[in-house]
């Protein structure tokens, strides 16, 4: 193929929801499959990257020559994405959570006769992507995802200013065909310096080509 080469570089990829435990049996979680992030660790590390897969809890297989890592939870995706720190690029494309139990009960947290409601209170995790464009080893690139029912371009944009990344990757869930779980997606992504590509509809693997031929420009220019 004649997409760009990757050789030399190190890329970071989270990928997959997380899942935040409330007792030994129950957690909080969200429908990301893992699919676009795998994807896109499978097509640097065949443009020859080194890469780093930091996945939450999903069914899929790893791609050749990628260097994986499970995690299950936001703070574990946390540890492991910046212990893989230095890198060329970091893509965040995991679902994590934006809040989990300030801890799990230790056992079954069972119901009482009579009892109607229950409140769980949860705290706000911290945020990988901000963090990893805010660290000492920031990569020179930095690049997030958006997930967003409505007002999709200017959210993305917020993003990317207040979490200081270079690109972020939009799409709009709820639609059929597209987003969460299929194997096709349609991507709208933001640059820093303002350049705007519309990528797709087409396969999640397809777009982790054009979206690395992005990334590659930026790593070479
Ligand atoms: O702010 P929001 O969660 O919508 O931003 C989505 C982007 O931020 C994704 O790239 C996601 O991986 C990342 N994120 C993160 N850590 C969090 C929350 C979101 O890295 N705690």
């Amino acid at each position: 193929s004649t997409s760009a080469s990757l050789s030399g570089l190190r890329l970071v990829v989270s990928a997959g929801p997380t899942y935040e435990d409330i007792d030994p049996v129950r957690f909080i979680g969200n429908r990301s499959s893992g699919k676009m992030g795998f994807a896109i660790a499978g097509a640097a590390a065949r443009r020859g990257a080194q890469v780093v897969l930091v996945a939450g809890p999903v069914s899929l297989p790893t791609p050749a020559d990628v260097q994986r890592v499970d995690v299950r939870s936001a703070a574990q995706m946390h540890e492991a994405v910046l212990a893989a720190l230095p890198a060329d690029a970091y893509i965040g494309a995991a679902a994590v959570a934006d809040f989990a139990p300030a801890q799990a009960a230790s056992s079954k947290i069972k119901k009482q006769a009579g009892q109607d409601s229950m409140t769980l209170t949860l705290v706000r995790t911290r945020d990988i992507l901000a963090d990893v464009a805010d660290h000492p080893h920031r990569p020179r690139i930095v690049v997030g995802f958006a997930a967003e029912t409505d007002h999709v371009e200017a959210y993305a944009r917020g993003k990317l200013e207040k979490k200081r990344l270079d690109l972020i990757a939009a799409n709009r869930v709820g639609m059929a065909g597209t987003g969460f779980e299929s194997d096709d997606n349609a991507l709208t992504v933001y640059a820093a310096d303002g350049a705007v590509h519309a990528l797709g509809p087409a396969a999640k693997t397809q777009l982790a080509d054009a979206l690395l031929d992005l990334i590659a420009q930026r790593l070479t220019e």
